[in-house]
């Protein structure tokens, strides 16, 4: 069963750390048999939410919705500012919506300056992700400090940061590969089907 997951980063600058550390991620998507793709915000040109129908915008919005719509599984990376996401990153989700997002597998990555790492924008991202109804995937990754975290190649100075980038883009891969297959979807037609007795013998029905 293929998969398609792509990755976004919450930056439009050309050195971002963010961006790197998404694509590390996507690295271990890949390894896991996904077919990835990086949708580099800097590339979209997006307009700010409440511009999106200007005749410049509406190409521009498209052609981001779109490429989201054919994605499995998406990961989102921010950059950690003034204690938050990026405006960058929180502007082109807002303008995305729910169907782009439900029951698609999201993995996310913070990226901070500081060395206590992006907890907040991981809180955050977690927050949205379960707003716009998408499945968060259980590991994610803080990365603090960032001048260090990266050497001039774009790879993860430390081990460990780099394992964990690859396991969110592995756990974002397989868990959508699972939510796509077909023992999955029987499973759920069983599951919802299932009829059991409470503690008075009376009939149950799980999906209910
Ligand atoms: C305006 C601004 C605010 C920032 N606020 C924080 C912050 O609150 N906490 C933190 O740890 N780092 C903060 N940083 C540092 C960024 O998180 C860090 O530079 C990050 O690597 C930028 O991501 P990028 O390389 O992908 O563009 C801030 C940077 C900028 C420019």
């Amino acid at each position: 069963m293929g998969v398609r997951v792509v990755g976004v980063a919450g930056s439009l600058r050309t050195t971002s750390a963010t961006l790197m550390a998404v694509r590390y991620a996507l690295v271990g998507a890949e390894e896991c048999g996904a077919q990835v793709e990086v949708l580099d915000l800097a590339a979209y040109n997006l307009p700010f939410l409440g511009r999106e129908q200007e005749r410049t915008a509406v190409m521009a919005v498209e052609r981001f919705l779109t490429d989201l719509r054919g994605a499995d599984g998406i990961i989102l990376g921010s950059p950690e500012i003034h204690g938050s996401i990026s405006g960058v990153l929180k502007n082109a989700l807002d303008l995305t919506n729910r169907e782009l997002f439900e029951g698609k597998m999201l993995g996310i990555i913070g990226v901070a300056g500081g060395r206590m790492g992006a907890s907040e924008t991981l809180n955050q991202l977690r927050t949205i992700g379960r707003s716009l109804q998408a499945w968060v995937v259980p590991t994610q990754v803080s990365i603090g400090a960032v001048d260090e975290a990266f050497d001039s190649r774009g790879e993860p100075a430390d081990q460990e940061i780099g394992e964990r980038l690859k396991l969110v883009g592995r756990q974002v891969a397989h868990f959508a590969r699972l939510h796509k297959c077909e023992n999955h979807l029987q499973f759920m037609k069983d599951w919802e089907g299932a009829v059991g007795t409470d503690d008075r013998g009376q009939s149950i029905h799980a999906g209910r």
